[in-house]
């Protein structure tokens, strides 16, 4: 796939320095596990259903699914990112081709084809993407690749902590020994974006980009859903299970069910 200018800020922002961090200093093997976990409880995955990571990254949750036979194909629009997580399984596995180049726009395959998909860490609401109504068209394609009845688990930022923390801690620092990641955050409220500025910095080498995501309300998210043939039938705010709230919860996770009537098709 080629990279129109579209996904030039992709390509800013998820480089080789945000790989490096993320997949090694930040890297936390014991949360990601348990969250793959609470995924595969609360999505009732087994051998038998067939899984898609939409903006799967370098493949940090598809590992696991792997190391517990759920058989999880992924999706992301960086090319290196998945040929990283490629790497990581055994060659058998890295064969049946589950790692997938593309856009959750539009994705690529076939209407019904998954049982359950998931969408993980800051990947969902991302403006300006490659068409105006990118969430919802997302959602939309999203609903169209599940079966009737299947699942989608989104995790988001909670808005009011992360406005909150906008606000009043407008820069944050992480740094070890090897790296440090300093972000500038602003909220514009009447767009109701949060845009991020951020410097990348992996042993003295320095790099700078930036995103900018849409936030949602519970409401807000659940409305797009309903649009897009989702009914919700789960509210989480965090990977315990724990019950969401506005103002305190670090996520929103919404469970989506697939509506069965909206793409049965006339007899
Ligand atoms: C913050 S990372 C999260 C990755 C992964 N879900 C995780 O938990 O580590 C967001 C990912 O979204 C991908 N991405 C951004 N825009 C995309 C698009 N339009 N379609 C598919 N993937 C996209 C990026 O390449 C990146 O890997």
């Amino acid at each position: 796939m080629k990279n129109s200018s579209a996904n030039k800020w992709q390509d800013a922002y998820f480089g080789s320095a945000y790989l490096e961090i993320y997949s090694e200093h930040l890297y936390e093997k014991n949360k990601i596990a348990a969250e793959t976990d609470f995924i595969i409880k609360t999505l009732k995955l087994n051998k038998t259903t067939r899984l898609l990571d939409i903006a799967c990254g370098f493949g940090k949750h598809l590992l696991f699914f792997f190391k517990r036979a759920v058989p999880a194909f992924g999706l992301d629009i960086n090319r290196s990112y998945l040929q990283f997580a490629m790497r990581k399984f055994p060659a058998s596995h890295a064969k049946k081709s589950p790692l997938v180049q593309g856009t959750m726009t539009r994705l690529p395959f076939q209407d019904g084809a998954f049982d359950a998909a998931i969408s993980l860490f800051n990947s969902f609401g991302y403006y300006p993407l490659d068409c105006p109504d990118a969430d919802l068209t997302t959602l939309k394609e999203v609903s169209r690749a599940l079966k009737s009845g299947g699942r989608f688990f989104l995790e988001i930022p909670n808005k009011q902590p992360v406005v909150r923390m906008a606000c009043e801690n407008p820069q944050t620092l992480q740094c070890g020994l090897e790296f440090a990641i300093h972000e500038i955050w602003e909220y514009d409220k009447t767009q109701n974006l949060l845009h991020n500025k951020t410097t990348f910095n992996v042993r003295g080498k320095t790099t700078q980009a930036g995103y900018c995501l849409r936030l949602y309300t519970k409401g807000e998210l659940a409305a797009l859903f309903k649009k897009a043939g989702l009914s919700v039938v789960g509210v989480y705010g965090d990977y315990n299970g724990a019950p969401y709230s506005r103002s305190a919860s670090p996520y929103l996770i919404l469970i989506g069910k697939k509506e069965t009537s909206r793409w049965k098709k006339k007899t």
